[in-house]
């Protein structure tokens, strides 16, 4: 049912932890199935992303998709790391089941607030960068997979 890379990234996540002094943390949550994953960034002075960290407390596909996207957006730009979407990640980890779709959008999600808290942090706008919901759940029917 779930791809080695998915299994890997599950018994194996990279980068789980915290940053101190965080550049940018996100929290995003789903109601319906009470999973929490929240994203820590850390930006250098050009825009980019020298560290990530996560924490998930949540089921494996959410482990393995937060632990996927912190590496898919280590060392990108803030603007490149904005289009790291939950399709990217879940195809980085050959796919997950379509039940198990919403929990790649929880580390989407959760990028996206933490970008967003970086940039309330410095006072700049970016580009293409929505508000993100702390809730998930909410608007989830309207999505297409
Ligand atoms: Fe909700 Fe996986 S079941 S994030």
């Amino acid at each position: 049912m779930y791809s080695e890379k998915v299994m890997d990234h599950f018994q194996n996540p990279r980068n789980v932890g915290e940053i101190e002094n965080a550049s940018g943390v996100g929290t995003v949550g789903n109601a319906k199935c009470g999973d929490i994953m929240r994203i820590y960034l850390d930006i250098d002075e050009n825009q980019i992303i020298r560290d990530c960290k996560f924490k998930t407390f949540g089921c494996g596909a959410a482990v393995a998709t937060s632990s996927m996207a912190t590496e898919l957006v280590m060392g990108l730009s803030i603007h490149e790391a904005l289009k790291v979407t939950n399709k990217a990640v879940m195809e980085a980890l050959d796919g997950l089941p379509p039940v198990k779709v919403h929990c790649s959008l929880l580390a989407e999600e959760a990028i996206h607030a933490a970008l967003w808290d970086y940039a309330e942090k410095n006072n700049i706008t970016i580009e293409g960068l929505e508000k993100p919901k702390s809730d998930i759940h909410e608007g989830e029917e309207e999505e297409e997979y």
